[in-house]
């Protein structure tokens, strides 16, 4: 379930060209289960009239402040309390101004005064707006009574320039806006995530891999990061994006991703090892390409790989280790013998060999294995999903030993 679902957002559209990106922002919260309620500036609708918003939200559109009747029911202290979250996206300087130096004079900014609720802003105007001191020292004030910001991006602005000032891309305000709406059970940990499948050359143009995408791994540096953690996520190639705020250290070999965990180990609190990591590798690498005319190889001689997971295992000390189980048939019994062997504190056991492959899909199915025999199956979900569950469990092992107080709310 999405840290979406359910939630209740009151989001603050004020008057710039960007208005439009607000539209496919809601859209977007929208579909994550959130319940979004918009508040419009006079300005805003100069450029998008409220029924947009009111289609794609299911929700009224507030827009003036002092309307009698709506005040007593949906009035700025109802809707200043009403959400989990207020958000301001597109934010304009002016009414960063205003935010910073407590003028309310309308409904938004009168709501962005009263409420007691996380705020964030996703700041978008002229590249000269954002620089001038006057934005800056109020963003810094924000900032500092505990607001937080999505700051815009670079490129090609309305007025025709070229700079900082674009509202950031909707999937970075959704990012963050998850963040703050995540548990912050992983606050002040260090974890170590592995994600992707790795290459092991046999000349310079062919390699031995395997079809991982990555997502997984990928979802569960991110979700880390949301919960609070210092992320390092050690990635063979993919074709994903990194997640913000998370470190990303690419590797290509099994050798290579040793090395970068071997690095990073000792600084984890908590590891997670979701890669796809190659077995077997070339005993040598050819360095020029093999040719078609020296005729077809009958063999290829390979060498094993560090089993990178269960040197960690023997060394792990008070570390949560998190191992992954890729099996084709008997699951649970292959993952039990990997959980004992490589000495980890849970494994997800995986079913690869389906007709629908789990590699590169959204989606997965896993059943997670504890020491002591207990096992919990996991229903079909989206990898993001996933993430949080098998974190819930990590949290879960981390409060039996002691490690953490309890968790905040
Ligand atoms: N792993 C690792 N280093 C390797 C091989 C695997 O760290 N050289 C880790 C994987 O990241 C995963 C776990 O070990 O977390 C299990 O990987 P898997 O491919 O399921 O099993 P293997 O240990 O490789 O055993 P087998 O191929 O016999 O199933």
């Amino acid at each position: 379930m999405s840290m979406l679902q359910g939630k209740k957002i009151v989001l603050g559209v004020t008057g710039c060209i960007a208005v439009y990106k607000a539209a496919e922002l809601v859209r977007q919260l929208v579909k994550l289960g959130a319940d979004v309620h918009i508040v419009m500036t006079e300005s805003a609708l100069q450029f998008m009239a409220p029924l947009t918003f009111q289609t794609l939200t299911g929700n009224p559109v507030i827009t003036e402040l002092f309307k009698l009747y709506e005040e007593r029911t949906i009035g700025h202290i109802t809707m200043a309390q009403r959400g989990d979250l207020l958000v301001v996206a597109p934010a304009t300087a002016n009414i960063i101004g205003k935010a910073a130096n407590g003028i309310a004079d309308d409904m938004l900014s009168t709501v962005l005064l009263a409420t007691r609720r996380p705020v964030l802003f996703a700041p978008a105007m002229n590249e000269g707006m954002w620089d001038n001191p006057v934005t800056q020292r109020n963003v810094s004030s924000l900032k500092a009574i505990g607001r937080h910001f999505v700051d815009p991006g670079c490129g090609d602005l309305a007025c025709g320039d070229h700079g900082m000032g674009r509202l950031a891309d909707i999937s970075d305000i959704v990012d963050e806006i998850e963040g703050m709406l995540s548990p912050t059970d992983f606050m002040g940990t260090t974890a170590l995530v592995t994600a992707g499948p790795t290459q092991e050359f046999i000349d310079p143009v062919r390699f031995i891999s395997n079809p991982s995408s990555g997502k997984m791994g990928y979802a569960i540096a991110r979700a880390l990061r949301h919960r609070g953690a210092e992320v390092v996520l050690v990635s063979g190639p993919t074709t994903l994006t990194a997640p913000r705020g998370v470190q990303v250290v690419q590797v290509l070999s099994a050798q290579e991703m040793a090395a970068a965990v071997d690095k990073h180990f000792p600084a984890a609190d908590v590891i997670i090892k979701s890669a796809a990591v190659a077995d077997y590798r070339p005993r040598v690498v050819a360095m020029h390409k093999v040719k078609k005319r020296d005729g077809t190889p009958t063999s290829l001689d390979l060498e094993s790989t560090t089993d990178i997971l269960a040197d960690l295992g023997k060394k792990k000390g008070s570390r949560i280790l998190v191992g992954f189980a890729a099996e084709t048939q008997d699951m649970l019994a292959n993952a039990r013998v990997k959980l004992e062997q490589k000495n980890l504190d849970l494994i997800v056991a995986n079913d690869v060999g389906g007709s629908e492959s789990v590699f590169g899909s959204d989606m997965n199915k896993v059943t997670l294995l504890l020491p002591g025999g207990d096992c919990v199956d996991v229903p079909a979900m989206n990898k993001q999903d996933l993430a949080h569950r098998i974190l819930d469990c990590v949290a879960g092992i981390r409060k039996k030993q002691g490690d953490i107080p309890d968790e905040p709310a």
